[in-house]
Order: structure tokens, then sequence, then C-alpha cells
């Protein structure tokens, strides 16, 4: 669920920032097309040699023109630069808002240190706002000021570096109050905060899902650079028919991380057996499938593994007239539309409207609803989420007997956590019928399915009965786990607890016992490896399967 949990990275999205994050995403989303477009152009260009000979003209003055845009594209110095700096400014915010709610909750109230971060906060959301710098910078269409650009800049790095320091020092400071006084209740209060913060409406939570940390952009960026600079090393592949061979060992991975992703797969082909037996299902969204490919073309997996790359909208039968999300979304996106007329009028690009819509997102996360139709042939799959480290051959999960239920997970309730009735809603009567409030939860992040027993008990009409029955959101908020509770509620086999050890994103005292002996151990939480905020104690479990050679991983500054 890397994409629903990276959603609530920070309280406080207010409407302070919104807007400058906003035309910064539009930003980068247009450059990556623009850069796309352009690629497909030249593919067509230099794969249709007969539109030379018949009409040099044309394709010479139409290969000149690609040439050219690129160039001015690819060395367009200032929208990129502009976009790069936009995005670093806009990513301490959420970071910097991490910290103040931390420092709230370790009760640190008064302290000199809570006062700063939020001083500091304020003054990043000031100057992102600055109405000189909006109307130079984000609201032209054409020439961006190249004074007024450099003097931005210098303001956001001022302002980083600050931010660095300040947080260097306060890291170390509340990593060690928090093993001390092993504030498990207040772990778990941040966590309830920061769900809240998500909660706060689709346009919050979208932008904070979308301030990808610099390094994640620059990768991406790359990858697409590289496919445009050479596409003929990059064409697609043919399926193979390992894809669709019951006897291997089948993993699904939905997410819009090409470095996590290349984790989880480095993590499990390292730890295989038989590494050439194993199939990696890549499901991402359309923007970050070329990059996708690029890195798993130019970094193939070991062992003669596997990998299948798609976007969600190769699955035609996704359609909103059977995927109630997708209908909803459609409904949300009306009411968004009206929301946000002003800042439609202000671009007056309709085109990029639908990328600042949740759909994307939300169907990648939705998507584990749809097993047996994405693929029939399958009789059983492994849904990993991406910001799991895989520590041992998995296979056994193939051949557990789960007594003819759909599917196989960690149950995670303790005392009165992780029950059902902290999931749905049961003061509404459907819920309350239907089901035990103190019965035990599971976790999406390592999760086996029975193909077959999915398609005898229909587990998926149960969800969209369900599902559309949640139009208005009253039986469960957001997010795929209650519809999951819900779906597989009587269907669920409990899996052995070392399977999957939770909470490396947010508990900073999970045993390292525990740990070291488990299966898959799973980032799950706000601070996640890839993050300056990562727990460092629990971060070499991840970074050691970090491909540190790639030469965009080393230009892109990830500092593992
Ligand atoms: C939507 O998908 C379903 C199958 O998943 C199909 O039967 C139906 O014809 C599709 N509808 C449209 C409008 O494409
Ligand atoms: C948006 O544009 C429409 C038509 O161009 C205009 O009537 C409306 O006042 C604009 N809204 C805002 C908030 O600028
Ligand atoms: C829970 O369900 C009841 C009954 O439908 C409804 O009145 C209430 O608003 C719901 N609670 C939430 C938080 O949606």
């Amino acid at each position: 669920m890397a994409v629903a949990t990276r959603g609530g990275r920070g309280p406080g999205l207010g409407a302070g920032h919104s807007p400058g994050s906003f035309f910064s995403y539009r930003i980068f989303v247009s450059a990556v097309f623009s850069l796309l477009f352009l690629a497909t152009l030249s593919v067509l260009f230099t794969t249709r040699p007969y539109a030379s000979s018949s009409d040099p003209d044309v394709a010479m003055t139409g290969n000149a023109y690609v040439h050219r845009s690129f160039l001015a594209l690819k060395s367009d110095p200032l929208r990129t630069r502009l976009d790069l700096i936009h995005k670093q400014a806009t990513d301490h915010i959420v970071l910097v808002d991490a910290y103040t709610a931390y420092a709230r909750k370790l009760k640190v109230e008064n302290s000199r240190q809570l006062r700063m971060f939020d001083d500091l906060a304020q003054n990043f959301r000031d100057l992102v706002s600055k109405p000189a710098y909006v109307e130079a910078l984000f609201q032209t269409d054409g020439h961006v000021d190249e004074e007024i650009l450099r003097q931005f800049e210098k303001e956001v790095k001022d302002k980083v570096k600050v931010a660095r320091s300040m947080i260097a020092e306060a890291k170390e400071s509340y990593d060690n109050q928090l093993k001390i006084q092993k504030l498990k209740d207040t772990i778990f209060a941040v966590h309830e905060l920061l769900l809240k913060a998500r909660k706060n409406g689709a346009y919050a939570s979208l932008i904070a899902a979308k301030s990808v940390p610099k390094s994640l952009h620059c990768l991406a960026m790359r990858l697409v650079e590289e496919k445009i600079a050479h596409p003929e090393k990059y064409k697609d592949e043919k399926p193979k028919p390992e894809f669709e061979d019951p006897s291997l060992y089948h993993y699904a991975i939905f997410s819009d991380n090409v470095i996590a992703v290349s984790v989880v797969v480095n993590s499990v082909v390292k730890n295989a057996k038989e590494p050439w037996k194993h199939v990696f299902h890549v499901v991402t969204d359309k923007m970050n499938l070329a990059a996708m490919k690029v890195w798993f073309s130019m970094r193939p997996v070991g062992g003669g593994a596997h990998v299948e790359m798609k976007a969600v909208e190769d699955f035609n039968f996704l359609n909103s007239s059977y995927v109630p999300v997708l209908r909803q979304l459609e409904t949300a996106k009306l009411q968004n539309l009206n929301i946000n007329n002003g800042a439609a009028n202000a671009t007056k690009d309709f085109n990029n409207m639908k990328f600042t819509n949740p759909k994307y997102l939300s169907m990648l996360n939705h998507l584990r609803f749809y097993f047996p139709e994405m693929y029939p042939k399958l009789h059983r799959i492994l849904f990993l989420d991406d910001d799991v480290v895989v520590q041992k051959d998995l296979t056994a999960l193939w051949s557990i007997d789960l007594d003819g239920k759909v599917h196989g997970a960690v149950e995670t309730c303790f005392g009165s956590f992780h029950r059902y009735a902290q999931y749905l809603n049961f003061s509404h009567p459907l819920i309350k019928e239907k089901f035990n409030p103190r019965a035990c939860a599971w976790a999406y992040g390592l999760n086996i399915f029975d193909l077959d027993a999915w398609r005898r008990e229909k587990s998926t009409e149960q969800y969209h009965y369900w599902q559309n029955l949640n139009e208005d959101r009253t039986l469960w908020k957001l997010g795929t786990l209650p519809p999951g509770l819900i779906t597989f509620y009587s269907t669920t086999k409990s899996l052995d607890k070392s399977w999957h050890v939770r909470g490396l994103g947010y508990n900073p005292s999970v045993s390292m016992d525990v740990i070291n002996n488990a299966a898959v151990v799973h980032f799950n939480g706000n601070m996640k490896p890839w993050l300056d905020i990562a727990l460092s104690q629990y971060k070499d479990l991840w970074t050691k399967y970090v491909d540190s050679d790639m030469e965009f991983v080393q230009m892109c500054n990830f500092g593992f």
C-alpha cells in the first residue's frame, strides 16, 4: 500500500502551499509527457524509413523539429530547474511538518525546537506562495525570468540548509527519546494523526502523495531521458510464456516507485533457491511505466527470474461501469472540478486535470481486488507491498495449506488494537449485522491468494457489493484494508507471524531477533526507508538491496 501510506506523510497540508505543489506537479507531468510524446515521435520517424524516401522534406523538417524541441526541452534549463527547486521546497514543507508533528507528540511543546520547526514551515509556505514568485514563475506559460528564478533558488537553498541542519539535530534526539521511552501509545497516536491528516480531503492527500522526494523524481526523469536518447535500445518485449505458467511462483507488486520495486524484486531473487522459477508482475501508472521498463532493461534481474511490466491502463476490463472505485472517483472528480475551478482557470490546461485526480493512484491501490481477472491462468499469487524487504526463500507460501480459504495473511491484532471495530463503522446496521467487532484484523504487505478459491467464493463480487454501498463513506472512510477485511472476512487463513513483521516505518522498538527471523519485513508507516526520516536502525535492511552501482542512483543523490 505504498501509494496510500505515502499520502500521509505530513499533517497540516493546508491550503497554504497547495497551489504551489499543484503547479510544480503539473509542470513535472507536462515535462514528462512532452518528453514521452517527443520520444514517440522520434520513434515514429526513425522506424518509418519510407517516410523519408517518399517525402524527404517532411521527414527532414519533422526530424529537425523533433531534435530542436527535444534539445530545447532537455536543455531548457529554466523550466526544469524551476521544477526541481520548487519540488525541493515543497518536499521540505512536508518533512518539516512531519517533524513538527513528532515534536508535538513527544511533548516538547514549549521547546525552542518546536517553535523553530513551526516557523520554518511557515517560512517555506510564504516563500512558495509569494505573489512575486507565483506570478513570474508559476503562472507564466512561456518565458521564465532567469533573474527571479535565481533569487527563488537562492532563498529555497538557504531554507533547505536550515531545515537539514535542524532535522539532523532533532532526528538524533527524537530517535533516542523514542527508544528510551518506548512511546508506543504516542507512536500510535502520531500514526492516527497522520492518517487523519490524510483523510482531510482528497486534494490535500493527493499533494502529499505527489510530494515525492527529489531523488525519486530525479531517477524517474533520468530513466525517461535515457529512453528518449536511445529509443532503439528500449523496444517493448513480447510477453513471455512464463508470465502465464501456473507452475511457477508468481508475485504481484503494484507501485509507482521505481527504486522500491527494484528493492523488492532484488530481495526476492537474492534469497530465492531457484530464482528462475519466480515471476514478478509489476503494475504501475502510465507515467512511470517507461521508467520501470528502462530500469529493468538496464539492470536485468539476476538468476533468470522474470518481470512483466504493465500500466493500470493496460487492463481493459477495468472500466467505470464495472469498477465501483472508478465510478466513485469520477463523481468525486466532478465535485473536485467545481471546488478547484480557480486553479483550473488559472492554468487553462484542462488536459492535465485528469492527472490531479486520485484515480490513477487509487486504482493502483484497488487493483488487489482483481487478481483472478488480471491473471486468469494462475492458481496462486503472492501480493507484496513496495515497502517490504524479503529476507528468505518464500516458495513455501505456494504450497501452504489454506484450508480452502481464499487468502492467507499474518494477523495484527493485540489487546484492543487492530480489531474490526477499529476499521469499520459498527454504528451502521449492515456492518453490525455481518461482522464481529472483536474479529482480528490482518495486514496487507504479504498476502497469498488462492485464485481458484477466489473465483469459487466470488470474492470480487463481494468486494463490489460493499464498495458500492460505501459510496457515501459511512461504512469505512478510505483505503483498501477495510474493504479487504470485509471481502475476506470468513475466507482468511492466519499465517505464522514470522512470515511478515511490520512496523519498521514507525515503531523504533521492533526487536532485532524478530526482524532477523522474519521472512519479510515491512516498512509500513511514514518513515519509509527511502526518505530522510527513515528510522536509522532499520535502514540497512533495505539499502543493502539497493542497486547503488546503477549510474542514475548515484547521480540522483540518494545518499544511501
Ligand atoms: C466494462 O468491462 C466489462 C468487463 O469487465 C465489460 O463487460 C463491459 O462491456 C465494459 N464496458 C464498457 C463500457 O467498456
Ligand atoms: C473561470 O472561467 C470562467 C469562464 O472562463 C469564468 O466565468 C469564471 O469566473 C472563472 N473563475 C474564476 C474563479 O476565475
Ligand atoms: C456510521 O453509520 C451511521 C449509520 O449509517 C451513520 O449515521 C454515521 O454517520 C456513520 N459514521 C461515520 C463516521 O460515517
